[in-house]
Order: C-alpha cells, then structure tokens, then sequence
C-alpha cells in the first residue's frame, strides 16, 4: 500500500521562514531568485549535517584527508577537467515569452517521465519537440528557438582589464580542488594508495532552470570524496562507495522506502559508471546524491595540462601508475532539503489538536536541548543551567508564553528534548526532561544531563 505522507513543499518553505531555518536571499529587495539565506536554526541544521558527513567519510576513515581549496581556481584547470567545453545544458528560447528552458526537461515533464531525454542527442530532442507540439510551460505557445548548449560556469574577471585573457570561473564543482592536491595531500602525509580526499565547499552553477527551494539553486555546498585507488579495485570500491553512501543516509534516519539507486543511462565524459541515490521529495524521486566512476580521466588530464606528473609511485612494487578515482559527491544543501522532509511530521493530539514536528536524528537538530522555565521566576536556576550546558552543544532558552506553546514551538524546529525548571528544582536539583518524539517526561538530576544527552545525540 503506497504511504500517504502529509509533507509538502509549501509546508516546508513556510516552516523554515517562519521558525528562522531558511529565508528568501536578499528579500528587503524583492529577492534575488533562487537564492536563499540559512537562519539561526538553519545554520546550525546544515553546520550539524556537514559534520555527520565529515565525521564519517573522514574523521571515521584513516586512509581519508581533507582540503578545503580556493573557489577561484586557475583556469587552465577548467580547460583539463572539460568543463570550459562541455560542462553545458540543451536550451531553448520561447520567441514568444521570452522564457528559457532546458530541452531535456521540457520533454521528461511532457512525457510524463515516459521518455528519457538523457540518451537523446539535441537534434532528437528538437525532433521530439516539434513532432509532439511540446508547448512553452509559461505562455503555451509552441515557438522555439533551436536547442543550443548553454555553459553552466560562471564568468567573472580577475585584475583591473576585462579582457579574455583575465577570465576566470566560480568553481562548478568542489572535486577539481580535490585532484590539483593530489600530490600535495599524498606527499605530505604520506598516504598508500588507496586513500581519499574529502572537501566540503560551495560550488556555482548558472543553472538555466533553478528551483524546488533549495534543491537545484545557482550557489550551493557540495561534500565531496575522492577515492584513489588502482585500476582493477575500482569497480569493488564503486560499490563500496554506493552502499556507504546509502548507509550514511539510513543512519541518520531516511527510510529505506524513500530512498532508491538509478544508474545514469548517459555518462559524463569523464564517467566509466555512475549512479545516484535518488530520494522522495516532495516533488517526487530526484537525484540526492551520484557515486561516479571517473577513471583516471582527471589526473591524466592535470598531467597534461599542467606538466606535473601525477603518477603515484607503488612502494610495495615499485609500479607507476595513475590512480582510478570513485567520486561521492552530494549538496550539503540538497541533503537539507531531504533532511527536513524526510523529518516532517503532523501529528493529532488528544483534545483535537494537530502538532507539527520534525523528527530529525539528534545529531542533526539545530538545538540539543531547550531550557524552560516554568515560571519567570525560576530563570536564575533556569540561566544556571544553560550557562552549563551551553558549554558542551547547542542549547535554546525560552521563557516566553505557556509551556504547551513552548513545547509546541521545539517541536517545530526538531528540538529532541525540553529541559523544564520547577520548583522542586529549587528543592533537589532535579529537571523534568520531555522526549520529542514520545511526549514522555523523566525527572533526572541536573548533574546527569550532559551525560545523557551526550549519549542521545551521538551519530555512530
Ligand atoms: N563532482 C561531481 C558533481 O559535481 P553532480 O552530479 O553535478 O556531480 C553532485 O553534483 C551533487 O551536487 C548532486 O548530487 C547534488 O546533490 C548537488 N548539486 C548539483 N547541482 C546542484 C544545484 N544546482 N543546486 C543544489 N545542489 C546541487
């Protein structure tokens, strides 16, 4: 039986801009489209699950390092990689509404995701176009201009001459950053192939059709892991690499059911396998993440490009080779939005009442634990204890309106626990403790809190 769930997207742009997770960029002027600003819980949110991934994919791994390299690169490195010449989308121009389109898109919603633009060239796709009358989505009109490939990278200028010769690119991805250390990070820490380089960062992309909040925007962060090994170990370690991306995702709590592989039926130029793992959005299944076989396509490249070699030297057996690389690559603020609808929740209450909340892993909410105290009047001890605390995670302090409302108010922002201050606290040192997800409340000593949040909010 198909699950009904109660999320949406609307439900979720207008919970993050009313609890302070993610507010429209820029809004006093009007906004600036497809750009979006994290608030005071969003960014903790997001800070939290850069961590998990860090945690895992490199503090976890001894044979993984990480980087955080410049945004603004060499362009040359965009000459080697292929983005300079084929990091491009198909668009189409509406004569008649001005609008722009990505033709590949254009025939997946008209097909109904019968059809699968991606193994199509562009004249396939014109053909497709024009023998089922695929209309314009804006003014219906069926008026287009022929496809044409449109590059995704940003341009701007280095020095004071905007001359050809000065541009320079906003990084489209963070795996290039990633590669041109190749022989920094093996050298100076002496890493046995196989090992790998990790980076979290922001990337840039002029995207030609944005949207879903903040699934596909033009500046986002990506976590990136490259996985050097020998040609021959990468089809093991491509599978290794899809179900650690799978188990990363079912540790914080995605439910299988949610969750699914799609090999790519059209390969990059740089791919000798790839796939995704696809999650449920509220708009339906789409790409969270890609697992890409890249070869050793990428330092060859660099070698070529830049002179420097990149053979890694095998001490064992003296060979010289070019590592293979496995790619895992996901948007730290893609997995957000899988992250918060995955987490959203409606619940009916006893009297009739619904409560909205959001059931993220511990390690994931923006505050551990909330401070309430019962009355004004209890908020030396209730500062006391948050003084404490706060020394050890986040925490929140709230005083303000009826404890139900309080307690209303953290479970919208996903808060695993509601610390509450009594009078019997004045007496014993004890606090109620109420469970975000159960409703149930405990009374523990306030010495026991940190231990025993520091338990609930390990992500292992
Ligand atoms: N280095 C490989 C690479 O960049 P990709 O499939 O183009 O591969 C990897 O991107 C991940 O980055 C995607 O799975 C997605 O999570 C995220 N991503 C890509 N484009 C994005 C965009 N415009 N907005 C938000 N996230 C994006």
């Amino acid at each position: 039986m198909e699950e009904k769930r109660c999320v949406t997207m609307d439900k979720i742009v207008n919970l993050c801009k009313s609890r302070g997770i993610i507010f429209p960029g820029s809004e006093i002027y009007g906004g600036m489209g497809n750009t979006w600003d994290y608030g005071p819980v969003g960014v903790e949110i997001k800070n939290n699950i850069k961590r998990c991934w860090w945690k895992r994919f490199v503090q976890e791994n001894p044979s993984s390092y990480g980087v955080d390299a410049a945004i603004l690169m060499n362009s040359r490195v965009w000459e080697a990689s292929g983005h300079t010449t084929s990091f491009s989308d198909p668009m189409m121009d509406c004569k008649d509404c001005k609008s722009r389109h990505r033709a590949d898109n254009l025939i997946e919603a008209h097909s109904k995701g019968a059809v699968n633009p991606d193994v199509m060239t562009n004249e396939e796709m014109q053909e497709y176009i024009e023998k089922h009358h695929v209309c314009c989505p804006r003014c219906g009109n069926c008026n287009w201009t022929p496809i044409r490939q449109f590059n995704l990278m940003f341009k701007t200028s280095r020095g004071v001459t905007e001359d050809n010769q000065n541009v320079i690119y906003l990084r489209p991805e963070t795996a290039q950053g990633e590669f041109v250390n190749f022989q920094n990070v093996q050298r100076t820490t002496r890493a046995k192939v196989p090992f790998g380089i990790a980076q979290i960062g922001k990337a840039f992309r002029n995207e030609i059709t944005p949207g879903n909040f903040i699934f596909r925007t033009i500046e986002f962060e990506q976590m990136e892991h490259q996985w050097f090994c020998k040609e021959g170990t990468d089809l093991a370690y491509y599978d290794e690499f899809k179900k650690k991306a799978w188990d990363f995702l079912t540790d914080l709590g995605f439910s299988p059911d949610h969750l699914r592989y799609k090999d790519h039926d059209k390969l990059a130029h740089y791919a000798k396998c790839a796939c995704d793992i696809q999650y449920l959005f509220p708009m339906g299944w789409s790409e969270l993440n890609g697992i890409h076989n890249r070869t050793n396509y990428d330092l060859s490249r660099h070698q070529e490009f830049s002179g420097k070699t990149m053979l890694y030297n095998d001490p064992l057996t003296n060979e010289k080779y070019i590592p293979f690389v496995i790619e895992y690559s996901i948007g730290a603020d893609r997995l957000m939005l899988a992250t918060l609808s995955e987490a959203y929740d409606e619940e009916a209450l006893e009297g009739g009442d619904t409560r909205v909340v959001m059931h993220f892993h511990p390690a994931v909410a923006a505050y551990k634990c909330a401070i309430l105290p019962l009355q004004k009047n209890l908020s030396d001890k209730a500062r006391e204890v948050f003084s404490s605390l706060s020394k050890k995670f986040m925490v929140t302090y709230d005083d303000a309106g009826s404890i139900g409302k309080r307690y209303r108010r953290q479970d919208e922002i996903g808060t695993p626990y509601c610390i509450t201050i009594d009078f019997d606290t004045l007496e014993n040192d004890t606090v109620t403790v109420r469970d975000r997800d159960t409703m149930e409340q405990i009374r523990l000593p306030i010495s026991e809190l940190e231990a025993f949040i520091n338990e609930k909010i390990a992500f292992n």
